[in-house]
């Protein structure tokens, strides 16, 4: 099993240009599935999930081709498989996210349960409420799920949490439904936006998209498109938070700074200085962290996100931090590894209360999840000796180059 060996590092210096959003990519790439004419996608990240839902979309009957150097072309036309098979689904959480297209473009879809992070119970409930109000019948056994419509009728639906993943769901199988559908409580994160700006350039009719209202008009079909995908504002964080936890400077490029608006507020606070000009923005680490609090929010909020992240800043702050994490009820599976580093956290239901400590030490730890696993790369850029990470399969995720990327900005960092 792989390792990333992360040693002890001066302050981080440099550019490093971030990629298209994991989180826009995977669902538009679901949603190729309405398109009966060639899709381009471009700034596609370079990413074991990315290569997850190519393979399920191949699976389902659609022509996938990687062209250049973060450009997938994909055709739909023939698609003739409704069923997601376990192996691919057990990989990936987001891989649920053909059931929309399918639902509308076939009329049914059978899946299992999805995987993905272990980070809470992550039910799937909203979704399937979105599915069931515009008409389709759900029958779960045995660990499988199956949607059936032979029409779809668009409807009122409200989301009792704005669920990401069940706003992208409804709307992608909203597209073709007949008549009006409004999602209500809806998620207002970019990577809706991104999702509804490539539907309606397939010739899908949604509005309102960002606000907490979205509403759908149904059409009859949808062709194709050539479609950017946004940068990944988290991404964008993490060397954010890198450039602050080595007391670096660093600049960011390719980022859309109003969707990082909470992480620049609070990088402020802890005392970064940042300097934000069109699509790059300046990171300068500050000589004493000061300690700041973090409530995880759906956007735009706090990112959840973020927060394994800060918490790695916040383990080497001048002071107490609280961080409260309001969206995943189990996302603190970091703090285990944190502490083996020398951190001193203490865990109080949904709260964190971090007590800065002066120095970090490396030791064996495990990537419990995504985030997780990128926490551990910054808190090894700050400990004594090499910081042993297992479990990197979660980097590699969602992360696109990330040793090519730290490596070019002073660190030594290395897979064994
Ligand atoms: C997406 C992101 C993930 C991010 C999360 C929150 C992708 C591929 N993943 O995940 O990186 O951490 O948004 O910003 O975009 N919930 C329900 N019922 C449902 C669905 C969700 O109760 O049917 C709950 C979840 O348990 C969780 C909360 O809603 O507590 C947020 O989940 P959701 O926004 O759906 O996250 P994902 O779409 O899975």
């Amino acid at each position: 099993m792989n390792k990333i060996m992360v040693e002890k590092s001066p302050p981080l210096r440099g550019n490093v240009r971030i990629s298209g959003a994991k989180n826009s990519a995977l669902p538009i790439l679901a949603a190729s599935l309405l398109g009966t004419e060639d899709i381009i996608l471009e700034d596609v990240p370079k990413l074991k999930d990315v290569e997850v839902i190519c393979e399920v979309l191949s699976s389902l009957g659609a022509k996938v081709e990687f062209l250049d150097k973060g450009i997938i072309k994909i055709n739909s036309k023939d698609i003739n498989n409704y069923e997601t098979p376990y192996e691919l689904m057990s990989k990936m959480r987001a891989s649920f996210l053909v059931m929309g297209p399918l639902l509308t473009r076939l009329g049914k879809t059978k899946t299992s349960l999805p995987g993905g992070c272990a980070i809470g119970t992550r039910p799937i409930d909203l979704h399937l409420k979105g599915f069931r109000a515009l008409g389709a019948e759900i029958d779960v056994d045995h660990g499988n799920i199956g949607a059936y419509a032979d029409r779809l009728v668009g409807d009122r639906i409200y989301l009792d949490f704005p669920s990401v993943g069940a706003t992208e769901n409804i709307m992608m199988a909203a597209v073709m439904a007949e008549g009006e559908t409004i999602i209500d409580n809806a998620a207002m994160e970019p990577e809706i936006v991104d999702l509804a700006n490539f539907l309606n350039k397939l010739g899908a009719d949604i509005k309102g998209a960002g606000t907490s209202s979205i509403r759908i008009k149904g059409v009859k079909e949808l062709g194709g498109a050539t479609h950017s995908i946004i940068p990944d504002r988290i991404e964008a964080g993490t060397f954010m938070v890198a450039a602050a936890i080595t007391k670096g400077d660093i600049v960011v490029e390719n980022v859309i700074t109003s969707h990082i608006k909470p992480v620049i507020a609070k990088l402020r606070e802890a005392g970064c200085q940042i300097y934000e000009n069109g699509d790059k923005v300046r990171v300068i680490g500050a000589d004493e962290i000061k300690a700041v609090d973090i409530k995880t929010l759906p956007y735009p909020g706090f990112p959840t996100d973020m927060q394994a992240q800060f918490m790695s800043l916040m383990s080497v702050s001048q002071g107490t931090s609280v961080i409260i994490e309001t969206v995943f009820e189990n996302r603190f599976m970091h703090v285990d590894e944190l502490k083996r580093m020398g951190a001193d956290i203490k865990i109080d239901g949904r709260s964190a209360i971090i007590q800065g400590v002066d120095s970090l030490m490396s030791a064996p730890v495990k990537a419990t999840d995504l985030r997780a696993g990128a926490a551990l790369v910054l808190a090894g850029l700050v400990s004594d000796g090499v910081t042993e990470i297992g479990d990197i399969y979660h980097i590699d995720r969602g992360y696109d180059n990330i040793e090519e990327k730290i490596t070019k900005l002073g660190a030594k960092i290395y897979r064994v």
